[in-house]
């Protein structure tokens, strides 16, 4: 028997069937069991005795059985399967689940977003997502079908890309190729779209991934998905018009409602005296309450503000003290086109940029290009750039316009904010499949994570403070040997006295990690770890090591580990230091130490320690310090 969805039973009533999927619920009353199947069209309702007894909640099972209808006052009008229900037959268990740490059967709003994020592929599971994942699906499925429609080529752009301004701090990739080059991860496919203006693609849409290291906010996420298009021998009123008419029809296709049509479109000068902002939410509370989408056009922004010197990157685009609102690729709005070549009064010159607002957010912006190189070098004489700083920033846009590129312009909305605002959900997290956390660790995996040693410099990269790499590195390692320890943050502290006082143990705990320089050899160091309440002996150590050593200066002990003095771990393998640690340990409790950084500190069983460390062989037996 071939499987069915659960919605299907819908049909077959008094008929044999085979499911799969989830026991989202299981209610064992002994002689009957009760189970929510679920799979990823809906839930019913099975039935059974002695087949559902080994089943428990969150099991994959396979069951066979016969459609029923339930009895009228059995109905759940909850479910899409309500009306019906299958006697199970046989079951089948596909796969066994241990107990769902977060709960499944709720919004998940409840829940803390770590575990959410962990978690997700229980989260997505809900309901809830189930339906937001879906309906994202479909609305991008029916923006490619009307992008088609209207003679639009779907071309994908590179992702790996050179490091451009665009109002936002680029993710940078090394190149192991070029020592000291770098990749930028691009913030919209922005200009790869213009130049394919050059190339004559005439219609070009993408949905593209785009990545930007801003502070992270409810509706902005380093990572996003932009409705990117860009079109040739258009003006602004065609741009928007053609654009508008495919959201109206994707929106209008997934079930969302609209305001207003044609959407309203503001000056953005009367939209700051109206609504004080240029992100304004045209809806009543009523159609608040009704999920209504409320979209309106913004036109006509200064092309040029002052630049905020708070910003860095505008400090740095800016260097007349006049820098782009919008997008520095835009060309001025007609009337002010003669002022901008000249150069004069940027404050005045307003540009073709057209935003589009929904519900108080900013759902897409483009605009009306510069193609003329003459235009787009008068942009960036504006904002102080020189010839050379104008040819090495945008010189490869300029060498297009110069080689026939049409009048064009276009625009990019933000898919997560779209959906997020057709799903009625104020959080992006909540349309994403793996979204990041707020503090910006990925769901499920746990990035960004620590780079060994060896794989930097391969890419030609060294961290300059090891200090939390260090702490992370350290605990990483006592985690992975199950080793139990208590870490600690504190004021900063820079001798074992000071250490022994914020951490509350005794002095002789303390574990000193002091590093040494080779006398004969050069470059070569060792580390040599002694309780903090003695002194090295260096005259022991020439003896044990065979070699002569000295202590190593502050400069070379940071240089060579990354790690401010006062904050060196025992851990000298993590710096490719062979380790040796005083005899004494060995008959310890307890070992306490700095584990990176001045300001932390871990306790744990000296034998612990002993172990994690893996210190040179000739270690316990030997006595490094004064007596
Ligand atoms: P802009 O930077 O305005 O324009 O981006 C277009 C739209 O993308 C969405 N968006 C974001 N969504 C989630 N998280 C973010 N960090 C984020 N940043 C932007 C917004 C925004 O309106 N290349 C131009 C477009 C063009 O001129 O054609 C651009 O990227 O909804």
């Amino acid at each position: 028997m071939e499987r069915i969805y659960t919605t299907q039973t819908l049909e077959k009533v008094g008929e044999n069937v085979k499911l799969a999927g989830w026991a989202e619920t299981v209610r064992n009353h002994g002689k009957i069991v009760f189970i929510m199947l679920q799979d990823i069209k809906s839930v019913i309702q099975c039935v059974g005795g002695e087949e559902l007894q080994d089943v428990s909640e969150g099991y994959v099972i396979e069951i066979e059985g016969k459609v029923k209808e339930r009895p009228e006052k059995m109905v759940n009008k909850g479910i899409e399967t309500g009306t019906v229900e299958v006697e199970v037959t046989s079951c089948k268990i596909l796969a066994k689940s241990k107990e769902s740490p977060i709960p499944l059967n709720t919004t998940g709003y409840e829940i803390n977003e770590e575990m959410r994020l962990k978690y997700r592929y229980l989260d997505l599971r809900r309901n809830r997502m189930r339906k937001i994942i879906k309906l994202r699906s479909e609305f991008a499925h029916v923006v490619r079908n009307e992008f088609v429609k209207h003679n639009f080529i779907e071309v994908e752009t590179p992702m790996l890309a050179k490091a451009t301004k665009e109002g936002a701090r680029d993710f940078i990739v090394p190149s192991r190729y070029n020592p000291g080059k770098f990749y930028a991860l691009p913030q919209s496919p922005q200009q790869y779209k213009q130049i394919l203006m050059t190339a004559g693609v005439e219609r070009y849409f993408q949905l593209a991934r785009c990545v930007r290291d801003e502070d992270l906010r409810s509706d902005r996420g380093y990572e996003f998905t932009q409705i990117d298009l860009e079109m040739s021998f258009v003006n602004r009123e065609m741009v928007m018009n053609t654009t508008e008419s495919i959201i109206k029809a994707a929106v209008n296709a997934v079930g969302g409602k609209i305001k207003a049509d044609p959407f309203p479109v503001i000056d953005y000068k009367d939209a700051m005296k109206k609504y004080g902002g240029d992100k304004f939410d045209l809806r009543t509370d009523k159609e608040k309450e009704e999920g209504v989408l409320a979209f309106a056009w913004v036109i006509n922004f200064p092309f040029f503000k002052k630049v905020n010197k708070e910003d860095s990157a505008e400090v740095d685009d800016g260097k007349s003290g006049w820098v782009f609102t919008h997008n520095p690729f835009s060309r001025p709005t007609p009337e002010f086109e003669q002022q901008h070549l000249k150069g004069e009064n940027p404050g005045e010159i307003l540009t073709t940029q057209y935003d589009l607002v929904c519900n108080g957010y900013e759902v897409g912006g483009g605009s009306i290009r510069a193609h003329e190189p003459e235009m787009l070098r008068a942009t960036y004489e504006i904002m102080g750039y020189s010839e050379q700083e104008i040819e090495d920033g945008i010189g490869h846009m300029l060498r297009a316009f110069e080689l026939g590129t049409p009048p064009h312009g276009g625009i990019a909305f933000g898919l997560d904010r779209l959906v997020m605002l057709l799903a009625n959900e104020s959080s992006l997290k909540e349309v994403i499949a793996f979204p990041m956390t707020s503090k910006g660790s990925t769901a499920v995996m746990d990035a960004p994570s620590i780079v060994q040693q060896k794989d930097l410099a391969a890419l030609h990269l060294d961290v300059t403070d090891k200090g939390d790499w260090a702490v992370k590195s350290i605990k990483a390692k006592l985690d992975n040997l199950e080793i139990k320890y208590d870490y600690l943050e504190h004021a900063e502290v820079r001798t074992s006295e000071e250490a022994a006082k914020v951490r509350n143990v005794p002095l002789e705990y303390g574990a000193k990690a002091m590093v040494l320089a080779s006398k004969e050899y050069e470059n070569k160091l060792a580390m040599v770890v002694i309780p903090g309440d003695k002194l090295l002996d260096l005259e022991k150590v020439k003896k044990a090591l065979g070699e002569e050593f000295d202590v190593a200066p502050k400069e070379l002990v940071e240089k060579r580990t990354g790690i401010k003095m006062g904050g060196v771990p025992p851990f000298g393998r993590l710096f490719g230091i062979e380790v040796y640690m005083d005899g004494s340990f060995w008959s310890k409790e307890k070992s306490a130490f700095n584990c990176g950084r001045r300001d932390a500190s871990i306790i744990m069983n000296a034998n612990d320690l002993i172990k994690a460390v893996q210190p040179n062989k000739i270690s316990e037996g030997s006595s490094f310090t004064k007596e």
